[in-house]
Order: structure tokens, then sequence, then C-alpha cells
């Protein structure tokens, strides 16, 4: 299908609004990238990355979250959570959405992704990021293995996923943070980006995490759930 094809079809079945925001997104994504050198070569298949753990057959395939969208949700964040605390995206993929939050003005971010070669990409763009703006904008760190077997820091207080596994590390995921907040105590927010169905009844099943916003921005849904709501 060529472009024409493409955006004629995507207009009929979606109308001109949706076709409008989506083509914005991305060139808000490749103006973020291009301005700040990331690089954004990474094939859509997990077969071609070397991975670290034991949940390969949990995993689904690569896909990076965008920029606007994002830019909105930090907005929020900032309004509603504790600035200090270290927001963490389990399956950081290239890294984008942790460039995104320290430019949103997040001070410590922390990815955990277990294909090597990913991981290795985020630290890179990490690099480039900290060299673009000047200075390091926020502390970064980044975890080459498996969210399965993470132990989870006293310092986290936000975790962000974005369709990177399925229900059954969801759980092994929730049970962590569960371990973790009852070892240390402290306000922390689960924000997932379009979670589907199953998604959305593990989470029911958990109710020390209740959902306490669904904000929709640029047409991504993000579900936030809470354990201290207030
Ligand atoms: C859909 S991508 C999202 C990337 C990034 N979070 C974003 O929003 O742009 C999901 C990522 O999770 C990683 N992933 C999947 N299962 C994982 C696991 N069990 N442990 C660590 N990383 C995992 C994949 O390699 C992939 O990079």
């Amino acid at each position: 299908m060529s472009y024409l094809q493409r955006i004629k079809y995507l207009v009929r079945h979606h109308g001109p609004k949706a076709v409008a925001a989506k083509c914005l997104g991305l060139v808000g994504d490749r103006w973020f990238d291009w301005r700040h050198g990331v690089d954004n070569n990474t094939p859509l298949q997990l077969d071609s990355y070397t991975i670290v753990g034991e949940s390969r057959q949990n995993a689904t395939s690569y896909g990076a979250s965008r920029f606007l969208p994002l830019r909105r949700l930090f907005r929020l964040l900032r309004e509603r959570l504790p600035g200090e605390g270290v927001f963490v995206d389990f399956g950081c993929g290239n890294g984008k959405v942790l460039l995104v939050a320290a430019y949103c003005g997040v001070r410590r971010v922390r990815g955990v992704e277990f294909a090597r070669e990913l991981c290795n990409l985020a630290k890179a763009n990490w690099a480039r990021f900290c060299a673009r703006t000047g200075t390091a904008p926020a502390s970064g760190e980044f975890f080459e293995g498996d969210v399965a077997t993470y132990a989870c820091q006293p310092d986290e207080t936000m975790y962000f996923i974005y369709n990177p596994f399925d229900k059954v590390i969801l759980e092994k995921v929730l049970a962590n943070l569960n371990a973790s907040l009852h070892a240390h105590p402290r306000p922390l927010a689960i924000i997932i980006c379009n979670p589907d169905e199953i998604y959305q009844r593990v989470m029911r099943e958990h109710p020390e995490f209740p959902l306490v916003q669904t904000p929709r921005f640029w047409g991504y849904p993000f579900f936030i759930y809470m354990n201290q709501p207030g």
C-alpha cells in the first residue's frame, strides 16, 4: 500500500481528526529524536536480540512510546505525584520514555530491559541526550535483566509499563512490588499505557493498587494505579 493509499484508508476508517493527530504525533517524535540524537534503529522482532533471563516466551514484540502523549503524561504526573522518587520503565527498549521523562523534569530515571542490544542502545541514547542537553538533566540508570526477577528499590515511586509482557510476568512484577512495599512502605504509582482487557482484569484482582485515573493523550490511553490515592 502506498503512503497516499494508507492515508486514504485511515481517513475513511478513523476520521480526519485522528489521522491528523497521528501525523502530528509522528512529526513530534521525529523532532524529539533529531533534537536529542536518539537512535531508533530497533527491529520490532525480539528474535533478533540477545535475551537475558527466562521470560522470552512471555514477551510481546518491540514498539516505542510517542513523545507528545508522554509529554502530556509527565505534566499530569508532576501535578499528582511527589517529584523526588525514581521513575522506572519496565522494559525500557531504546530508552525513549526515560529521555522524555528527563526532558519533562523528572530527576531520576531507571530502565530495566532484557534484550542486551536494546539496553546498550538505551545507554548510548542516554549519553547522547545528556551531551546534547549540555549537562545531565537527570540521573539515568539502566539494568540489563528480566523484570520478573528485578528487585524493586526503595527509592522507586513510579513504574511505567507499555505492553512489554503477558499476565504471567505482570503477576510477578506485582508480587515484587508488594514485597518491596512491605519492606519499604511508600506511595507508589503504576502507569500502564494502553492496557488490554487481560491486563485490566489482573489489575482489578489487585485492589491494593486501585485505578485512580485514565487520561487519554493524543489518542493514547494511560491507566494510573496508586497504592495510596489521595
Ligand atoms: C513495547 S516495548 C516498550 C519500550 C518502551 N517502554 C517504550 O514505551 O517506548 C517493550 C519492551 O519490553 C522489553 N521486555 C519484554 N519483556 C521483558 C522482561 N521480562 N524483562 C525486561 N524487559 C522486557 C522488550 O524487549 C521491549 O524492549
